[in-house]
């Protein structure tokens, strides 16, 4: 069971209400948070209500079956204070208040979640230690976008580094925190299986997708200006991409892991003059069909008049530049308004070197290793098998699956939140890998901005731009995007 003070700024903000709260409550009702942790949701100005009724709105909304008349939820709505405070005025009477009442309990660690616009995170960090709650019991989290540039990401990383320690100061990457991420972890290092094949010598190429159905109604002040590179490659796909290419840690630990995943960030190949065309799409939606229903395009989303250069979609051809990795390919992709929600990694080998015979050789298809993180956890491997109700030599692909779905997983958060607590930073983002990231996708903006190059358009419903699919076709192969189950 889980012990802790936990302080949400913006704690009444998008982030709280959809993954905090409801990560936090499941956490609750599952027996896995000690029921005397505090959870402080500061906010400008206190809602009308009452904590209980106003959690049972958020909870509800989110798709908990609850009414303020459950136990439980009142047990849990106990647990929550709701803090009037401006982060910007460290004088504020809010501040004084929640010192006192964070003082108030000496035996648990104190978390601070900036789950708050990046230009607030100086003041409250500057406040924090002002009123010494920056001490070795209190740790800080930054939620994303850290920054919007390698430039910008310093200055954070640097103000945040005045009043705490990188010991003390958590980057959440909630892709880090999902169930078939750990697991992708346990079975390339705890299986020799594995090893012994991850290399150019047998892996033709890798595909990392995040495809998300929805589109941006409702998130436009974030998005605008932002756009699919900036909001899910410079962190969640590079990340997936590092746990994918890095070398095996010498130990579990955070330092270890970290240490491994920030040289795969500095063996990417940058991205160039000549491959900015050829080895970069960019994309955004227009109007179409998801699921049945007519959308609208992202302007119209938006509620933008004239054009807008954002790009909703992004496809990516890069190298991981080491002996273990020359030549083979890392593909890259995530889009808005595609068919389908899903996350996953492909990993593809190369073909049988010879094939005994003529109808296999026809039949053949290349092993392909496939770890799904959404919308259901799974390890999947491919592989080809005799077709008994055909003929003798005749050949076809089976799945061995590898159901890691386990139905008292934790959420990302929630994980995220426990390690926190417990001070393991091995599933955060330390400094230099975010800097390193943004280095690299300040290389793509430089040159998107240089050449003047804008989105292409893809009807919402459909997988992406002709051009990403060209990506793969000019290199024989092709996206890996069969319907789901
Ligand atoms: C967030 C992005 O980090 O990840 C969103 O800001 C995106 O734009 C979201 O929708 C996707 O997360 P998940 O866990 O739903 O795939």
């Amino acid at each position: 069971m889980h012990l802790f003070d936990l302080v949400i700024y913006g704690g009444t903000g998008d982030l709280s209400r959809k993954k905090l709260l409801p990560a936090l409550y499941a956490g609750f009702v599952s027996g896995r948070v000690d029921p005397v942790s505090r959870i402080f949701l500061t906010t400008r100005s206190a809602p009308d209500e009452d904590v209980l009724p106003w959690l049972a709105d958020v909870l509800a909304a989110n798709g908990d079956d609850v009414s303020a008349d459950d136990q439980k939820l009142q047990q849990f709505a106990a647990m929550v204070s709701i803090v009037p405070l401006s982060l910007t005025d460290k004088e504020d009477d809010g501040w004084k208040w929640l010192v006192e009442t964070l003082q108030s309990c000496a035996d648990r660690p104190i978390i601070h979640f900036l789950a708050i616009p990046p230009s607030v995170f100086t003041s409250v960090c500057a406040a924090l230690s002002h009123h010494q709650l920056n001490t070795d019991r209190c740790r800080i989290v930054l939620e994303k976008p850290l920054g919007h540039d390698l430039a910008s990401a310093r200055e954070i990383n640097a103000d945040v580094a005045c009043h705490f320690d990188e010991s003390q100061t958590f980057r959440i990457d909630h892709y880090l925190g999902k169930e078939a991420v750990q697991n992708l972890l346990a079975l390339r290092f705890s299986n020799i299986l594995f090893e012994r094949l991850w290399n150019n010598q047998t892996i033709d190429h890798v595909q990392i997708s995040i495809a998300e159905d929805l589109g941006l109604a409702g998130r436009g002040g974030y998005y605008e200006g932002v756009g699919a590179l900036r909001d899910m490659v410079q962190n969640h796909l590079l990340q997936l991409l590092c746990l994918v290419a890095m070398e095996p840690p010498a130990r579990m630990d955070a330092e270890s892991i970290r240490e491994e995943k920030l040289k795969v960030l500095k063996s990417l190949s940058n991205i160039t003059n000549e491959t900015i065309k050829t080895d970069v799409v960019r994309g955004q939606y227009s109007a179409g069909t998801v699921a049945g229903q007519q959308v609208d395009g992202y302007c119209e989303d938006m509620n933008l008049d004239g054009n807008s250069n954002t790009e909703t979609y992004v496809a990516i051809k890069t190298f991981v530049e080491n002996w273990r990795w020359a030549g083979v390919p890392f593909y890259l992709r995530t889009g808005k308004r595609l068919p389908d929600r899903f996350a996953e990694i492909m990993i593809q080998f190369k073909d049988v070197p010879h094939s005994s015979s003529p109808d296999w050789q026809y039949h053949n298809r290349p092993n392909r290793f496939i770890i799904r993180l959404q919308p259901v956890d799974h390890l999947a491997l491919r592989m080809m098998v005799k077709n008994s109700a055909e003929g003798q030599a005749d050949l076809k692909e089976v799945e061995l699956n590898l159901d890691v779905s386990d139905p008292n997983r934790l959420g990302p958060y929630l994980r995220l939140i426990f390690a926190v607590a417990e001070g393991d930073q091995s599933l955060f983002v330390h400094r230099e890998e975010v800097e390193y990231a943004w280095r690299w996708v300040d290389g793509i903006i430089s040159k998107w901005d240089y050449f003047n190059i804008t989105p292409v358009e893809y009807p919402a419903g459909s997988w992406g731009p002709y051009e990403a699919h060209d990506l793969l076709r000019s290199d024989g192969r092709a996206w890996f995007h069969e319907k789901r189950g």
